[in-house]
């Protein structure tokens, strides 16, 4: 049994999340924990709301309400649809936690020592109309790059080049939309990223087997320099976490904060010392996860991510922790993904374009969306999400080949023999030619799991379904029922011992359906995780008792699909 820590990209406090955000980290990331849990590891599997910087201050300011009670609103909303989703995190935390305030001071205080950190007078742009300095998304302009028009002070959503406010060409305050602005000096701290380059390339180029979307992107960062300037991890702003050496004051530093992306990786550590205190496991309840002079040195770490998210996490925040000379767990395996894209566009909260998380579970279950999105994870290109190939999944995968099977071999049973596995006799020919391809696709299934290879997994375990609707087709207990009673029987056994294994095996894709199948064969969450494909045909003896579950899975119909298409399009 190993021990496995899972993070996924923090989503920031302001609003809620499209489709796009959530199959970009918290879903692939809960898919492997689920996963991780049933092969009998133990698992941590960490998130939090990020709350502080622009995008926090600006939507609280727009919602009319303090940003603390904005943010402790949001916090609870973000979770009851993690929820929803059963994104099974062991903590959902927040970036504003003491426990974060104060590692993040302790980060600070130890990369200072180390003379990691020059204070630096920096020129930023000052609004005389807003009365206050307009540091990363308070400040908007044209991307000196692409020409987009929209680009904000820390990076251009069109081409992701990272900016300074500085950079942008006719400059405008987020806030009031001034053009009354002047540069001036302001001090702030750089983290001396660029005297670590040589160590964090050594770093990026002994991991192994990481996937190239990672090792690409560190690799421009570290190459072209952009990632590696001396980057300033200090604040003009109100909301953050105070600048101090520790616990003590930071002379001129005084009335700053932390840039967010400074502290925001630092709460994956702080979560998991929330989620100590929350279980009341004391210090080494976390620090065995996370210090390798404590325990973390056999801990396996993956972290979840979108590709825009990947220079934080294998150069800023790997800067942070080598930085400090403290024995810090770095991460193992970074599993990155490229963007989901809306009906061939970009997903757009200003014009309603594309669904968002709560949208999506008004319309149905977490699961078809979870089988979907999963399925069509982005990962080795973008993909795209349409109502069409989202009504194939739903129609093709879940109900007709899932949801047709468990339907047809239970209500089979249940009118021919009762509502518990037949007697029947010994498999034959056909049961062993269902478990040699099971066997192999279930080898399939597992490996694609382990690399966390996700559409490969989804494809072996669609494949496991219809090698069931493919037994059960050419066995055909319905025309053996007359002549051979005995061979009827037992394959319907085999059918229902199926039921059980498609349970376990698809929990970690659609657990509610999967919990609904264990219920209905009268069985809980903790079903191991088969040994072979042979003995899991044979799990379940005949006079188990079972009930016929409801429909599974519903199918969307045209009429249904064409009225979301429109609901969703946008304004135009
Ligand atoms: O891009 C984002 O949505 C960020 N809020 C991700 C932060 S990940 C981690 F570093 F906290
Ligand atoms: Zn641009």
């Amino acid at each position: 049994m190993a021990r496995i820590l899972i993070t996924s990209a923090l989503p920031y406090i302001n609003g809620i999340k499209h489709l796009g955000n959530l199959v970009g980290s918290q879903l692939p990331a809960d898919l492997h924990a689920r996963y991780m849990r049933a092969r009998g590891h133990e698992v941590l599997f960490i998130c939090a709301t990020d709350e502080h910087g622009t995008p926090a201050e600006l939507a609280a300011a727009k919602a009319g309400e303090p940003v603390a009670e904005y943010c402790a609103r949001m916090w609870r909303v973000q979770k009851d649809i993690a929820d929803g989703f059963r994104l099974s995190f062991d903590h959902f935390g927040r970036s504003s936690s003491d426990r974060n305030r104060r590692l993040t001071q302790h980060f600070a205080e130890r990369l200072s020592a180390a003379g990691l950190i020059d204070e630096v007078m920096e020129r930023q742009v000052y609004s005389k109309a807003d009365g206050r300095f307009l540091p990363d998304r308070y400040i908007e302009g044209t991307c000196p790059n692409c020409g987009y028009e929209k680009a904000r002070g820390d990076q251009c959503e069109n081409c992701t080049k990272q900016l300074d406010p500085t950079d942008l060409i006719n400059p405008r305050s987020a806030i009031s939309g001034s053009t009354d602005l002047e540069v001036r000096e302001t001090k702030h701290l750089h983290l001396r990223q660029s005297a670590m380059r040589a160590h964090l390339r050594d770093w990026i180029d002994t991991r192994e087997g990481w996937p190239v979307l990672t090792t690409s992107i560190a690799r421009k960062w570290l190459d072209d320099g952009e990632g590696l300037q001396d980057r300033s991890i200090t604040r003009d702003l109100d909301w953050g976490i105070p600048v101090q050496k520790g616990e003590k004051p930071w002379p001129g530093m005084e009335g700053k904060v932390f840039y967010v992306w400074f502290d925001a990786p630092i709460e994956y550590i702080a979560a998991t010392a929330e989620w100590a205190d929350a279980h009341g496991l004391g210090e080494d309840g976390w620090r065995r996860w996370w210090r390798a002079d404590e325990g973390a040195g056999d801990v396996r770490y993956t972290q979840f991510m979108g590709k825009d998210n990947v220079p934080f996490h294998t150069l800023s925040f790997p800067a942070t922790l080598m930085g400090s000379a403290e024995p810090w767990k770095l991460v193992d395996y970074i599993k990155s993904f490229n963007y989901l894209n809306y009906e061939g566009g970009k997903f757009s909260t200003s014009s309603g374009r594309g669904v968002f998380m709560d949208q999506a579970l008004e319309i149905l279950p977490a699961d078809y969306w979870r089988w979907w999105l999963l399925s069509n994870v982005p990962e080795s290109s973008d993909s795209d999400f349409t109502w069409e190939s989202f009504q194939n999944g739903v129609n093709k995968d879940l109900a007709d080949v899932l949801g047709n099977f468990v339907s047809r071999i239970t209500k089979f049973c249940r009118s021919r023999f009762g509502e518990a596995l037949p007697e029947g006799g010994a498999p034959g020919p056909e049961e062993a030619e269902l478990a040699a391809e099971l066997s192999r696709r279930l080898a399939e299934y597992e490996r694609a799991m382990e690399a966390i290879e996700v559409r490969r997994a989804a494809q072996a375990l669609r494949a496991i379904w219809v090698a069931g609707n493919e037994y059960l087709q050419r066995a055909a207990p319905w025309t053996k029922m007359k002549e051979s009673p005995e061979e009827a029987a037992m394959i319907v056994r085999t059918g229902l011992n199926l039921v059980r294994l498609y349970a376990i095996l698809s929990r970690p894709f659609i657990p509610d359906a999967a919990g609904a199948m264990l219920t209905a064969l009268g069985l809980t969450e903790n079903e191991p995780w088969p040994e072979s494909a042979e003995a899991a045909l044979a799990a379940l003896p005949s006079g188990h008792a079972f009930t016929t579950p409801d429909v599974l899975f519903a199918k969307l119909d045209d009429e249904r699909r064409e009225a979301l298409e429109a609901r969703f399009a946008g304004k135009g």
